[in-house]
């Protein structure tokens, strides 16, 4: 029993190594408990910007058991950085029909990169069980042609479809 111990946890040391596995973003601390207070996920803060390289920037909040905001507008065809964090528990998300798939973990901000190519409403599920709302913890992300997009207001504040 103990080898066999031994041999797992080996093989886990190893293929964390060698993977280069780390969490699902680079290494980036923040405090989950005062998320509200201010800062970068600060409410004013979320939903999604364009800064001034023409890129996107999204900030959402994953709490249970809802993302803030709930419905994400981003335009296609644009480089987009979306940017996470948990006020409480683990959470996940994805993006139905796309690669965007990552946990969101408390202490750590979540960034993942992506262009959405395709204009239409995505779900955006919750998939990291959290508690006894999970399975009614989702959003929607609504990617507009770049021409139907707010690019001149969210310039200067965060734009989302949320009601
Ligand atoms: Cu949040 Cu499951």
């Amino acid at each position: 029993m103990t080898a066999i111990i031994v041999v797992m946890l080996g093989v886990i040391v190893f293929t964390s190594a060698h993977w280069g596995l780390h969490p699902p973003s680079q290494v980036e601390t923040i405090d989950s408990t005062s998320l509200h207070k201010g800062g970068e996920f600060s409410e004013s803060n979320l939903g999604t910007w364009i800064t001034p390289d023409g890129s996107a920037v999204v900030r959402i909040v994953a709490q249970q058991y809802a993302f803030v905001p709930n419905c994400v507008l981003v335009p296609a065809g644009v480089p987009i950085t979306m940017r996470l964090a948990s006020a409480d528990a683990v959470h996940g998300f994805l993006v139905q029909d796309t690669n965007v798939n990552a946990m969101i973990v408390p202490g750590y901000v979540t960034t993942v990169r992506t262009i959405f190519t395709q204009s239409g409403e995505r779900l955006m599920p919750c998939h990291e069980f959290c508690g006894v709302g999970h399975q009614a913890m989702w959003a929607n992300v609504r990617i507009v042609d770049a021409n139907n997009f707010p690019f001149d207001e969210a310039r200067g504040k965060a734009v989302s479809c949320a009601q």
